[in-house]
């Protein structure tokens, strides 16, 4: 608990933020730093993410188990480097999508593109899953060596999801930044693109204030303040377990969750343990819920077919494999 009132007290210190310069120049940075604020009102962590060409910024509500970073082209999308992705590519296969979008009946745009790979942005915040084409663009993000921001590195061809439903997002924002268990959430492309670890750190602000959080990509140190490097205090660790079944809104049958889970044994308050029936804690193999049966379950794709389905409990589970 001590370490968690540490961080955010650091973070609220933040001495980030010097005016980016951006370099053609190849350089490998070993980590990158990304700031982000908390909306006031929406109480969401947003970051503002450098893409396409020109370089714009544009806003993001940060999405922990998200699965990629989806952006609403619907309007304003102008870029020279969008390219679509295209069916059955390798970039279409580590987007993991099982759909395909042979013809898109208007003109052509970002977003909008014949014979174009699909996936399903999920609005994590309303619960909301459309279908969006997997597209690629440049992004730019700011290199650190842990301690002081450095020169702007970019990534030419980060995938994304060009698609998603806004509704109940902070004002100004076009989309979600997913850092989840997935090849393609923005951790795992950055790691990728400039061979490192593929870590993250993320400290947050509690106050809407002029604070600043910060994420790290890429392995430590990661200084919040002068001299106080906080991975150091990074101690402790817990393994990760893979939910076997999807916790999107809408998924394709058979996809894993990307969100993180830890295995909780028990829950103290004070010291006490609060009584707790245990199969509350565990995931279920099957329906992949914390053994919640009200769990609600809203639409299932499979093979890309849409197949609504509203269904609470086991009735869902055999519902989405069709028997
Ligand atoms: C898709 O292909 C059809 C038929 O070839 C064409 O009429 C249409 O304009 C194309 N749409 C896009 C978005 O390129
Ligand atoms: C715990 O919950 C499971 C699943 O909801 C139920 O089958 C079981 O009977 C419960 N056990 C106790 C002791 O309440």
């Amino acid at each position: 608990m001590a370490l968690t009132r540490n961080f955010l007290l650091f973070c609220s210190l933040l001495p980030f933020f010097i005016v980016p310069s951006l370099s053609k120049t190849s350089f490998r940075p070993k980590a990158l730093v990304l700031p982000v604020s908390k909306d006031a009102s929406s109480l969401q962590y947003v970051a503002l993410i450098n893409q396409r060409t020109p370089l714009v910024p544009v806003k993001l509500t940060l999405d922990l188990g998200g699965q990629f970073q989806w952006v609403d082209c619907e309007e304003g999308y102008v870029s020279s480097s969008y390219k679509p992705v295209r069916c059955r590519s390798a970039q279409c296969e580590l987007a993991r999508s099982k759909s395909c979008v042979s013809e898109c009946y208007a003109s052509p745009r970002p977003g909008c593109n014949n014979n174009t790979c699909a996936v399903l942005p999920d609005n994590t915040v309303t619960r909301t899953g459309t279908s969006g084409e997997v597209g690629q663009d440049v992004v730019s993000i700011q290199s650190t060596d842990g301690s002081n921001p450095g020169r702007a590195v970019s990534v030419s061809k980060l995938i994304f999801a060009c698609g998603g439903s806004l509704e109940g997002l902070a004002s100004g924002v076009k989309g979600m930044a997913g850092f989840g268990r997935t090849k393609i959430s923005l951790p795992s492309q950055f790691s990728a693109a400039f061979s490192f670890d593929r870590k993250f750190a993320i400290c947050l602000t509690s106050s809407s204030s002029n604070a600043k959080g910060v994420v790290f990509f890429g392995d430590g140190p990661y200084v919040l303040l002068p001299g106080i490097d906080v991975s150091r205090s990074l101690i402790y660790s817990t393994p990760l377990i893979l939910n076997p079944v999807s916790t999107a809104s809408a998924y394709f049958t058979g996809e894993p969750s990307s969100d993180y889970f830890i295995g909780v044994k028990s829950i103290k308050i004070n010291g006490k343990a609060v009584p707790l029936n245990r199969s509350l804690l565990s995931i279920d193999r099957i329906e992949g819920t914390g053994g919640n049966e009200d769990q609600y379950c809203d639409t299932i794709y499979s093979n890309g077919n849409i197949n609504l389905q509203s269904c609470h409990g086991h009735f869902c589970q055999r519902a989405s494999q069709g028997s």
